[in-house]
């Protein structure tokens, strides 16, 4: 597990550096606007989970990394959301649920076809016929890692009662469709930065349709942006409604 998602302070930090969510906003859009039953996997710190709650839905949040939902439990109305700490293959078959959703590019975190494949199993095992399963990869096409440079850090963040904050990242290793990174975390506050290694993987929408009918999902409309615009060759993201495959 990345220690982006284990060490306290940088989970601590983590809905700062990620506060403006287009992807939200999009999913929202696309839920059945009755209140339904949602399983939201690789949750985090919860920010989704919660928005979905305040709305009426009845959700189920799961994630591996206890300090991201030690962090959404804290929350205010967090008593609403049923949180789990694991994987989606650790939750009972019953109930099943309406929705499921998977954002922020968690999706990208699992590296090896069998670990999707097992993911694809465990969500359509888990979801109502009719039900889908929405998530998020980048798009390889666009190697949104290129940007992922120290001279294209954002300038520090202020993060209240004078700290601030400065991520660098730099590309470590580009290995077919593996980036490996560092990101540094530099506090105003702290002596030594701390920093996090990451892999992620770049499918494309090719490889993750064939995998998906290995779990008993197909697809049912691919995105390439926010927008809700029709994917391209070049669009930034691969937005994918998988339904199940009856
Ligand atoms: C970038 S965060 C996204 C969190 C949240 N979904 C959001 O949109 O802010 C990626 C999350 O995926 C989780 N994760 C890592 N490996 C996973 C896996 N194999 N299955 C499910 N979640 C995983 C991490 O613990 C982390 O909380």
């Amino acid at each position: 597990m990345d220690q982006l998602y284990e060490n306290r302070a940088l989970v601590e930090v983590y809905d700062a550096l990620n506060a403006s969510r287009d992807d939200f906003d999009f999913y929202l859009s696309q839920f059945p606007s009755q209140p339904c039953t949602v399983l939201d996997i690789g949750c985090g710190t919860g920010t989704f989970a919660l928005e979905l709650s305040k709305r009426g839905y009845s959700v189920t949040a799961v994630d591996p990394a206890p300090q991201m939902i030690a962090a959404a439990r804290a929350k205010d109305a967090a008593q609403h959301v049923r949180w789990v700490t694991g994987y989606v293959s650790d939750l009972a078959p019953e109930p099943r649920f309406d929705v499921s959703i998977m954002t922020g590019h968690a999706f990208q975190c699992l590296l090896e076809d069998d670990d999707i494949i097992a993911l694809f199993q465990a969500v359509a095992a888990r979801i109502n016929a009719g039900a889908s399963f929405w998530f998020e990869t980048r798009n390889p096409a666009a190697k949104a890692w290129t940007r992922w440079t120290p001279k294209k850090a954002r300038p520090p963040m202020a993060l209240g009662e004078g700290r601030s904050l400065k991520v660098v990242q730099e590309v470590l290793n580009v290995d077919g469709e593996y980036v490996s990174f560092k990101e540094t975390y530099e506090f105003s506050d702290k002596d030594h930065p701390l920093s996090s290694l990451s892999t992620l993987r770049f499918l494309t929408l090719d490889r993750i349709e064939d995998l998906g009918r290995a779990g008993g999902l197909c697809i049912g409309s691919v995105c390439g942006d926010w927008t809700g615009a029709a994917f391209q060759a070049n669009s930034p993201e691969i937005i994918f409604r998988m339904d199940k495959d009856e």
